[in-house]
């Protein structure tokens, strides 16, 4: 039976109501109204056109004069972003104020660690900080327009732009994305640290086909809106000021042109009320999509659809008029755009206060954003195994040290993609800090092996070995530089590059205990490599102050806490692998036959005659939501206070979790929810919950949590949001793994 259950504003019921979306502002109207009444259409399409600004913007400037540049991208020079305001304020006709965007991914100034290796942190604070520490540093510089939170869900490492991610899941990428919005626009976006944010990319190019960027993603309606559009959607409810589109074509339409999509669902379903601009050229590359026939007929299409701003490319500039003129745009259409982008400028209070104050002093690296930082990096870091006590290092064992791996003291690598505004010699790198925080008590013995990750030379095997065998125990810091992930850096490869594999293979000859961090901006393939290592952390890139987090790590003076927030396959062959997967007719046992247990000539239908790969099997190599701590942790007396509800009710359970083991710690404890029957085949389960419990070694706490069952809703088969009736099973542990786990029941 499915229960008709209207969502709107409930769904997101978790998100601070003071971030909500706001509502409009009737003297912000009535002031668009009566500058939309003074604008001529060149006026107008100005507004709707974002220049680059690169070194020759002066030659841009009777541009900004005439009311023809509404934005600027990449104007890198505070001095010179005010004086080009104040040309379009004080020279332009109407006085309307620039808008300066730039990408402000992970920190501008100082780099916190990448958006995958802060979900791993699941912790929405810290991601809040983060970004409000990016809004801080970056608006001084004139900025006042990010193109982030990066909320596309990502199930492929192959996919470059997964590190800019919030990683698989919708639920958390929901959640950390309404904190980076929170973070960028602050509490009140009119203040001059606020920063507009830009929820990209609009729509599905996560699922790029093969992990190859930029190429077509085949999402049907259903899927979309169960997995990719939730944390679009919950930015927007939490006051996102704007959107942009993708370059990819779902199902043959590219996102620039899909009036559905941008009309119906975005402004129509969900009230969204800022702008939407394009990624870089992507209206004028529907030409190249086959979808137009040529740039005139691409700006038809994207300004019929509701796409606001063109980034970069003229096809606004050049076609709009003849357009109008052809009765092919509305005129009402270009004044709706006008309308959505100058009411972001008012609400940044762009127009009463439109210059940086200079005489303030430069707002970066302060001591305070420097901790933020490692605090952040702490913990995204993520154990994922620790044999026989491996890590913390025991300094009653372990004497000297051999700090091997080209990313042990590569200042720039371990920062990620999207930095263009840091000083790479502020970053503290691993050597750095163990050599300064533990240096007096440890002989350390540093020698590379590889220059850099993609090093396939063997030259530096020898003293490498050597120091090895010197030592009582191997940090091998490896993994992939930072120029391996981000924008068009897909790869069809994701074992360890250059000769990593074999340097890790040779230490693993002498015998010693070998820690692997690994450094990267995506899940790698190193099965092998986690046979042959004693202990290991997955370390993201960790930003500025990695260095410091993973000696506070390595030495014990804080436990690991993140987790995985993206699945980890054994297996290229496996991707795409995620958590929350349909169960399928024929779901793994586990009991399947391998592939070298297989005998000769055997018929098919003895090996299993389930969903697993022969070679592989069905599990991955790391689950979603998976990571150790240096203590043990017991889930324990799990109770639902009511265990049959209806769509109207809240679920409220409680759990004990117990460390018991020696160390103070945190763990991240998650609630999944499986819907045991649906309209349509529903996931495994799903990530309702999370909460990062803080306990002292030896400590219980009861933990509560809640879950609206509206929250419960998808879209089933009439396509419609609804929670269906039926039994549902709960399941709290710390992974997706596995848990403890109780049933309930929703009657209506
Ligand atoms: C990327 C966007 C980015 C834009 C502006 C594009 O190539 O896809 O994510 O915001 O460039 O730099």
């Amino acid at each position: 039976m499915t229960i008709k259950y209207f969502l709107a504003a409930l769904f997101i019921g978790f998100f601070n109501p003071i971030f909500s979306q706001q509502s409009k502002d009737p003297i912000i109207e009535s002031k668009i109204e009566a500058l939309i009444s003074k604008m001529t259409l060149d006026e107008k399409i100005g507004q709707m056109y974002q220049a680059v600004g690169n070194k020759k913007i002066e030659q841009l400037l009777p541009m900004v004069e005439k009311g023809e540049v509404g934005s600027f991208i990449n104007v890198e020079d505070n001095q010179l972003v005010n004086q080009i305001q104040r040309t379009a304020l004080e020279k332009s006709r109407l006085g309307i104020p620039l808008i300066i965007g730039r990408d402000v991914i992970h920190g501008y100034n100082t780099i916190f660690p990448i958006p995958l290796g802060q979900a791993a942190s699941f912790n929405p604070s810290i991601v809040e900080r983060g970004a409000r520490v990016a809004a801080i540093e970056s608006s001084y510089n004139g900025i006042r327009w990010t193109f982030a939170p990066m909320i596309d869900i990502s199930r492929d490492p192959r996919w470059g732009r997964i590190a800019e991610s919030l990683g698989e899941d919708p639920y958390l990428s929901s959640v950390l994305g309404v904190a980076m919005v929170k973070g960028f626009q602050g509490k009140k976006m009119s203040d001059p640290t606020s920063i507009a944010a830009c929820a990209k990319h609009f729509f599905g190019y996560g699922a790029s086909e093969g992990g190859k960027d930029y190429n077509s993603t085949n999402i049907p309606e259903r899927l979309l809106r169960n997995v990719y559009l939730p944390p679009f959607e919950a930015v927007t409810k939490a006051g996102a000021a704007t959107f942009m589109t993708s370059f990819n074509d779902n199902d043959g339409i590219p996102a620039s042109g899909n009036k559905f999509m941008l009309s119906n669902v975005l402004r129509g379903e969900w009230g969204f009320d800022g702008f939407v601009v394009s990624d870089w050229g992507a209206i004028t590359q529907m030409v190249n999509h086959r979808f137009c026939k040529d740039e005139k007929d691409a700006a038809e299409i994207s300004v019929n659809a509701a796409l606001d701003m063109e980034m970069v490319t003229l096809s606004y500039k050049k076609y709009i008029p003849e357009l109008v003129q052809e009765k092919k745009i509305d005129m009402a259409v270009i004044d709706e755009a006008v309308r959505n982008i100058l009411r972001i400028k008012f609400r940044l209070g762009l127009f009463e206060n439109p210059y940086i104050d200079l005489t303030k002093p430069r707002p970066s690296y302060k001591p305070e954003f420097l901790a933020d930082a490692q605090n952040a990096a702490e913990q995204s870091v993520v154990l994922l195994k620790n044999s026989n006590n491996t890590l913390p290092i025991d300094t009653r064992k372990i004497k000297k040290i051999a700090i091997i791996g080209p990313l042990a003291n590569a200042k720039h690598d371990q920062l990620g993609t999207w930095v263009m505004d840091c000083d790479k010699s502020r970053t503290i790198t691993p050597l750095m800090a163990i050599q300064e925080q533990f240096g007096k008590d440890f002989e350390i013995i540093y020698e590379p092996g590889l220059k850099f990750s993609r090093d396939k030379s063997l030259e530096g095997f020898k003293a490498a070995n050597a120091a090895a065998k010197k030592a009582d125990l191997i940090l091998y810091f490896g993994g992939e530089e930072s120029i391996l992930t981000g924008e068009a850096h897909s790869l069809a490869n994701l074992n360890l590059q250059g000769a990593q594999s074999e340097l890790i293979t040779a230490l693993k000859k002498t015998n010693k205990p070998i820690v692997f961090i690994v450094m990267a901006g995506r899940p790698l393939i190193i099965e092998n490599e986690t046979k042959q290592s004693d202990a290991l952390l997955y370390a993201w890139n960790p930003g500025t102050m990695g260095g410091p987090a993973l000696a506070n790590i390595l030495f014990g003076k804080i436990s690991p806490s993140g987790k995985l927030p993206v699945t980890f396959p054994k297996m290229l062959g496996q991707i795409p692998v995620h958590y929350n997967h349909n169960m399928t007719g024929r779901p793994a046992s586990g009991k399947e036959t391998m592939i070298d247990a297989i005998p000769l000539e055997t018929r098919t239908l003895t090996v299993g005659c389930t969903s697993y790969y022969l070679d592989a099997g069905f599990d991955p190599l790391f689950p979603f939501g998976f990571g150790l701590s240096y203590t043990n942790f017991k889930y324990d007396k799990l109770t639902i206070e009511k265990p049959t509800l209806v769509s109207t009710d809240t679920l409220y359970i409680s759990f004990e979790l117990s460390n018991i083991g020696k160390l103070d710690a945190t763990e991240v404890a998650q609630l999944y929810v499986s819907d045991l029957v649906g309209s349509i085949a529903r996931p495994v389960k799903e990530l309702k919950r999370f909460d990062r419990i803080d306990l002292k070694a030896g400590e219980t706490k009861k933990v509560k949590m809640s879950l609206p069952i509206c929250e419960l809703a998808f879209y089933g088969m009439d396509m419609k949001r609804n929670v269906e009736a039926g039994d549902f099973q709960l399941m709290i542990g710390g992974s997706s793994e596995s848990g403890i786990k109780s049933n309930f029941k929703v009657t209506q």
